[in-house]
């Protein structure tokens, strides 16, 4: 058995998303399980060496996880040929630039979602990434969760007929940051920062769309700035110039309507921070982070409109579990071993940086929409690429 090392420099692991769910759920976890098995017998093991700009944060999170190698020099550590991969999680305005560098001194490339705020950019990567024949993927986390495994596997048995509808409801109330810290960074709702729900929410449900419904073709969006004015990490009292909810409608290609309310100013009550409901002509399921209920044609309640009486139903009775199956890995670490074993034995990955660009232009196109008030068509991006 040979250990094959994969290098992978690691940037904006300091942040949120980085340290949680890249850094410890996903390639610290992947090391100590003794790395990736690969079918010839051989393990395949990442080596990561963390960069970004504060040394102390930087040797800290080194030093708590065992691993040798930080940096503060992005450049020195681009021109290292030892190390073939770099990974973005940056806040969204660093990442461009720094994923251009990275093509440009030859290394894979894989990173966090939006890969740009604006398509022309996402797109641009995705092409030089493919000029530069560096292999690259955008993390499409969602499709990776338990909830949505056990959607695909009720849509893929045939189970809802014809599918009419998608309602899909996310989001939870973050704080202010006045009497209760807020649970997302301050940049999130500036959007000269590269803010906002619109550019980090409708990225998800492009691709959620897309792998489970059918390609989205019109999309109309309003957003709505609910909360005006917040308090950052110092305490100071800014102003939101970001969209904090967006109430988005899309077409889809084969005719399906799925509607995704997106909203950091609500308060939940509903089994899971997303919720997907699903109506077919045979049947209808309700899918969270982990969950997935469907409820048949044959055990449908009759429900009858009449409020001058007690509600004789209880809606929540006639929906069956469906079943693990199986057991489900930490969705970042799923797909992150993906795209290990893409680099090293070519496997097949296809969520690359031509599909994060596909969720950036649905993110622009519903920001439009909501200026101009209107319904507007999407157009095919892969077609563009290829032309
Ligand atoms: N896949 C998902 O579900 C998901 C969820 C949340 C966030 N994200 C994406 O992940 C990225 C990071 O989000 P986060 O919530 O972890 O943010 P964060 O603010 O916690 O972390 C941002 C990282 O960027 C670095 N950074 C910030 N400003 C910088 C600057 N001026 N110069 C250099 N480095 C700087 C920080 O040090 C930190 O390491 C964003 O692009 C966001 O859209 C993805």
């Amino acid at each position: 058995m040979a250990v094959r090392r994969v290098g992978v420099i690691m940037n904006g692991v300091t942040g949120r998303m980085g340290t949680n769910q890249h850094l410890i759920r996903s390639i610290v976890a992947i090391c100590d399980q003794g790395g990736i098995a690969l079918s010839n017998g051989d393990v395949l093991m990442p080596e990561p060496i963390l960069v970004g700009r504060n040394e102390h944060k930087l040797r800290a999170l080194a030093e708590a996880h065992n691993i040798e190698r930080w940096s503060t020099d992005l450049a020195a550590c681009l021109a290292n040929p030892d190390d073939e991969i770099y990974f973005d999680a940056q806040a969204t305005t660093l990442r461009v630039e720094s994923v251009k560098a990275a093509i440009q001194a030859g290394k894979h490339i894989y990173c966090e979602k939006p890969t740009a705020t604006t398509s022309a950019e996402a797109l641009e990567l995705a092409r030089l990434a493919t000029e530069a024949g560096v292999k690259n993927g955008v993390v499409q986390d969602k499709l990776f969760l338990p909830g949505l495994l056990k959607l695909k596997r009720v849509i893929d048995s045939g189970f809802f007929g014809r599918i009419l509808s998608v309602r899909g409801e996310f989001g939870y109330w973050v704080f202010e940051g006045d009497w209760q810290p807020a649970q997302r960074p301050s940049w999130n709702y500036r959007k000269e920062d590269g803010g906002g729900i619109i550019i980090d929410m409708l990225c998800h449900w492009r691709y959620v769309l897309a792998h489970l419904f059918g390609e989205v073709r019109a999309i109309s969006c309003l957003g709505a700035i609910h909360i005006p004015e917040r308090i950052d990490e110092q305490g100071h009292a800014y102003v939101a110039t970001a969209d904090d909810a967006a109430y988005s409608t899309f077409e889809l290609e084969n005719g399906i309507i799925a509607h995704f309310n997106s909203s950091w100013c609500v308060r939940v009550r509903r089994d899971e921070l997303l919720s997907i409901q699903v109506d077919g002509t045979h049947g209808s399921a309700v899918a969270g982070l982990r969950e997935c209920r469907v409820q048949s044609r044959v055990s449908t309640p009759k429900a009858i409109w009449n409020p001058d009486v007690p509600n004789p139903i209880d809606f929540y009775d006639n929906w069956q579990d469906v079943p693990d199956n199986g057991s489900f890995e930490n969705a970042f670490k799923v797909q992150w071993e993906l795209f290990l074993k893409h680099v090293v034995c070519d496997t097949p990955f296809r969520w690359s940086l031509l599909e994060g660009a596909k969720g950036v232009q649905l993110a622009e196109l519903g920001m439009q929409s909501w200026e101009q008030r209107r319904w507007l068509d999407v157009p095919d991006l892969s077609a563009q690429f290829l032309s």
